[in-house]
């Protein structure tokens, strides 16, 4: 098998892997692996913004308490803090790497507002292409000054003795090679592609949170699933977002009817946190519509959306978007602390594969870019200063995987039916035995990424549906039709660890 050695491997190329990568590369040897091409992530396809506390009239206070109750109160409270109070010179960090964000015509930064948040404090580039303009900027960064192996899909991490020492890859002829790495950070992104319908790039398969899972690490929350409430509601292979930035322009939802769909539902109607607003529209019996016709110019504040629109034969001057909601964003994940460390040594995790805890049970509207960055920089400063040296040259063990595994269709629909927005016991219950079934089977050794992508598709969702079974509440992204009260008992964090190749604990 070829091995490579290098000191930091970043897996993954969405925001928080690239500004990591970027931030180390002056001082070290930085290796980045991606499975598909470079940048090519939910982060490239975030349109709203980046919350950011960039006024006088704002406060990171402010900020804090918009996303600890958009969170459901389930948030690490001193990390929430970081996050917000982070915000204004993580701005500054961005443009000073060259991201443009948008301003108006007297020259001043313009801000929108999003879900839940009391005030407009998210800026935003080229209208509604924000990811791609920092994914972009990133890119051109890291490009002249790390190794970049594109096509490139992690396996397993390289482990001897509790300790991460790299991973094993499988290059895109499905040949074998093993990265050594004094550090390991996973930046996979969530598991959206879960869903059958997803804002999420196809290449977001919960991968990270598999290999994480199989070397031992604790995972956190993973009953939280974020749906977007505004998904085009087209086929389910042709829905894209819809931003939220959008509903914050004034857009509103109706029903088939024309009724004003949030009404009496919550006091922030349309910009309610997005669970509220996707269980409203779950429940709705006729087809709920974005009333567009009070946004002037919409192709040029939204040429983004303009444009998925007319690609996908939808007119604007109807001035009525159909709508249904997809699943949008994993909160929980593999649970690392401030500088993005997780249980295991020499293995830090950033971005959506992490439960920093920033999120609760219901992440803020665009605090997402902002957690990838705040939590890049914070594990940049930590690697820099660890003294820790020496790798373990390892041989890779092959992967097995169960002799028979489902169709991802079968997966997702699964996960749609009895995992999705509206969850209860008997659906999880039924949901894990039929996941469980082949992953207790007999199993081969796995012979290309493809095999190996739907095991930890299959491995991700029961650890999902286990994990919402468990909490017998109701809280943010978690909605249980047979406990459907928020617990006090039920605040703290659900974390689940496998132990054994055959056994698991949760607690
Ligand atoms: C959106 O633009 O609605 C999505 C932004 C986000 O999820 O933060």
């Amino acid at each position: 098998m070829t091995q490579l050695t290098t000191e930091v491997l970043v897996i993954g190329s969405g925001i928080a892997g690239l500004m990591a990568a970027d931030l180390l590369s002056a001082k070290k040897n930085v290796t980045i692996i991606t499975k598909s091409a470079l940048g090519q992530s939910n982060s490239r396809l975030a349109q709203g913004g980046i919350a950011a506390v960039t006024t006088k009239d704002d406060s990171w206070t402010n900020h804090f308490f918009d996303t600890i109750r958009a969170g459901a109160f389930h948030n690490d409270e001193e990390l929430t803090e970081l996050l917000v109070r982070s915000g204004p010179e993580q701005i500054r960090q961005l443009i000073n790497f060259g991201v443009q964000f948008d301003k108006g015509s007297d020259g001043t930064y313009l801000r929108c507002k999003e879900g839940a948040h009391n005030t407009s404090r998210i800026l935003h580039s080229g209208g509604d292409a924000t990811g791609k303009e920092i994914i972009e900027t990133l890119i051109n960064r890291v490009k002249m000054k790390c190794t970049i192996l594109e096509h490139h899909f992690a396996v397993d991490l390289l482990m001897d003795e509790g300790v991460c020492n790299g991973a094993v890859v499988l290059n895109g002829d499905n040949e074998a090679l093993s990265i050594t790495a004094i550090h390991t950070i996973l930046a996979t992104g969530g598991a959206g592609q879960l869903y059958p319908v997803t804002s999420n790039d196809p290449s977001i398969t919960g991968d990270g949170i598999a290999i994480a899972y199989r070397a031992g690490a604790i995972l956190s929350d993973l009953e939280f699933i974020q749906f977007h409430p505004t998904m085009f509601a087209g086929d389910r292979n042709q829905s894209f977002l819809i931003s939220e930035a959008v509903r914050g322009e004034g857009a509103i939802l109706v029903t088939a009817k024309g009724d004003r769909l949030m009404k009496g539902k919550h006091e922030q109607m349309e910009l309610a946190p997005r669970d509220v607003v996707s269980r409203a529209i779950y429940q709705e019996k006729s087809d709920v519509y974005l009333d567009i016709s009070m946004i002037n110019q919409f192709d040029q504040r939204f040429p983004t959306i303009a444009s998925l629109c007319y690609e996908h034969g939808l007119s604007l001057s109807d001035g009525k978007l159909p709508v249904k909601p997809g699943a949008h964003f994993l909160m929980g994940g593999v649970m690392t602390d401030r500088h993005g460390r997780t249980s295991i040594d020499g293995l830090l995790a950033l971005g959506e594969v992490a439960n920093t805890g920033v999120h609760g049970a219901n992440r803020l509207a665009s605090n997402s870019l902002l957690e990838g960055v705040v939590f890049a920089n914070a594990a940049a400063r930590w690697i820099q200063n660890d003294t820790r040296k020496q790798v373990c040259n390892l041989i890779a063990q092959s992967l097995q995987v169960p002799e028979d595994m489902p169709e991802v269709n079968y997966i997702k629909e699964l996960m749609n039916r009895k995992v999705g927005i509206i969850r209860n016991g008997a659906g999880l219950n039924t949901a894990i035995q039929k996941l469980e079934a082949p992953l207790i089977q007999a199993r081969k050794n796995a012979s290309n990424s493809e095999e190996i992508l739907r095991y930890n598709m299959l491995q991700v969702s029961w650890l999902i549906a286990t994990s919402a079974y468990l909490r017998i509440e109701s809280r943010g992204g978690h909605f249980r039709k047979d406990y459907p009260n928020l617990k006090q008992e039920f605040k703290k964090k659900r974390i689940i660890r496998r132990v054994s190749q055959d056994d698991w604990v949760q607690t």
